[in-house]
Order: structure tokens, then sequence, then C-alpha cells
């Protein structure tokens, strides 16, 4: 997939640095290759309630190499933040591959525990907010299940509002099964609310 001027200028100003409420400073970067080891360490050290519901499990390296291959194709784009060597969290957006689908893109967030609830979160969905209007896209979804409340409550506070509720249609690695909350964002709705 080409990568279009105005989705050049959005990736072309990283790696950027952007300072945590509480006083750390995070640089955020266009994810690559080299970010693989960094990435699977990431999600080992993520709480057992998360890796439960992570909708790829991206402890599995060969889950991460698949993420990469679909970043070097286009398909996906994603922004991971550091603190010094240590992955903070990432953004990243997959675009449909159906064509009536191809305005709506699916976002993941992920922070990791330690820097939860500094702003990491609004920054780097920021961020990706504007790498999805580059791309073209209309709308957001992110999912997630009813049981993560958390999470529900803040990608409300970025705009989100839930569209759908699928019965069952997670299953867990448990093997339980679960409901699946869709929330999706309007990309040309968006304010600079994300940025406040
Ligand atoms: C959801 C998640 C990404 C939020 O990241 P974060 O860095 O903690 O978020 P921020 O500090 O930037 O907060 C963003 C907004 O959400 C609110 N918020 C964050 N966590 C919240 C919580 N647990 N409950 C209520 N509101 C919350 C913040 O107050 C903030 O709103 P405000 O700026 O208007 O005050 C993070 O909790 C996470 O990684 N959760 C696990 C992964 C997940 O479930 N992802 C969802 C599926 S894609």
């Amino acid at each position: 997939m080409s990568v279009t001027k105005s989705t050049e200028s959005a990736i072309s100003g990283y790696p950027q640095a952007v300072a945590l409420s509480d006083g750390r400073s995070v640089e955020l970067r266009i994810i690559g290759q080299s970010d693989r080891d960094a990435i699977v360490a990431f999600a080992r050290n993520l709480p057992e309630q998360d890796l439960l519901f992570l909708r790829v499990d991206i402890t599995r390296p060969e889950a991460v190499d698949n993420w990469l291959t679909n970043v070097a194709s286009g398909a996906t784009t994603s922004i991971i933040a550091y603190d010094g060597e240590q992955m903070a969290g990432f953004a990243t957006v997959d675009r449909a591959p159906a064509r009536w689908t191809r305005r709506v893109g699916e976002l993941r967030l992920t922070v990791g525990h330690d820097y939860r609830s500094q702003g990491l979160g609004r920054h780097l969905s920021s961020k990706i907010f504007d790498i999805a209007r580059s791309l073209g896209l209309k709308k957001l979804t992110a999912n997630m299940t009813p049981d993560q409340r958390g999470a529900q409550a803040a990608f409300g506070r970025l705009g989100f509002t839930a569209e759908a509720l699928l019965t069952d249609f997670v299953e867990d690695r448990n093997g339980n099964l679960h409901d699946l909350v869709m929330m999706t964002f309007d990309v040309d709705g968006l304010t600079d609310h994300a940025l406040q």
C-alpha cells in the first residue's frame, strides 16, 4: 500500500518527546522491526487482566512478527512510546481490508501499568488520530469487553462512544466467552480535545 503525502507528513515528526503528568518524559516513535523484542517484553509485563483480553497475543514473538509485517505492507500504522530503553505503551491502527469498510480503522491502545493515568493514552491516541485522518479514515473502532470498565471509561474520555454490544464474541486466554463492546470515534469530528 503506498504512503500518501499527507501520511508521510503525519509520520514525519517522529521521534518526538512528550511529558507525562508526573514529570517523566517519553519518546514516541513510529514502530519498526527493531522494536520486536521490546514489544514482547512489554506484553509479558502487562497485568494478568490485560493479558486475558489482548486482542492480538503479543506475548508471542510470531504475533509481533505478523504485526510488523502488516506495518511493512502499510495495512497497519503504529506508534510506540519509550521511557529510555523501556517500552511504555503503543497505539496502532489497522485498516479494514474489505472495500466497503475501507474508511474504518481499528484502534488498539495499550499503556504499561506503571505509566497509566499520566496522559500517555491521550498523547498516543491524539497522534494516532492524526495518522488515521491522513490515511483517509472516517471512523475508528476500539473493541473491549464489558469487564474492561477502566478502558471503557478512558475511551469515553478520549471521545469514543459505545456503538454495539456483540454477544459471546470474545474467547479469553482461559477459554471463557465474553461479550464484545465496540466503541467508535468519528475521526472527522475530532477537536483538539485530545491534546488538552
Ligand atoms: C485504556 C488505557 C489505554 C488508558 O491509558 P492511560 O495512559 O491510562 O490514559 P490517560 O492517562 O491518557 O487518560 C485518558 C483519559 O481517560 C481517563 N481514564 C484513564 N483511565 C481511566 C480509568 N481507569 N477510569 C476512568 N477514566 C480513566 C483519564 O482521566 C483521561 O481523561 P481526562 O484527560 O479527560 O481526564 C490504559 O488503561 C490501558 O492500556 N488499558 C489496558 C488496555 C485496554 O484495555 N485497551 C482497550 C482495548 S484497545
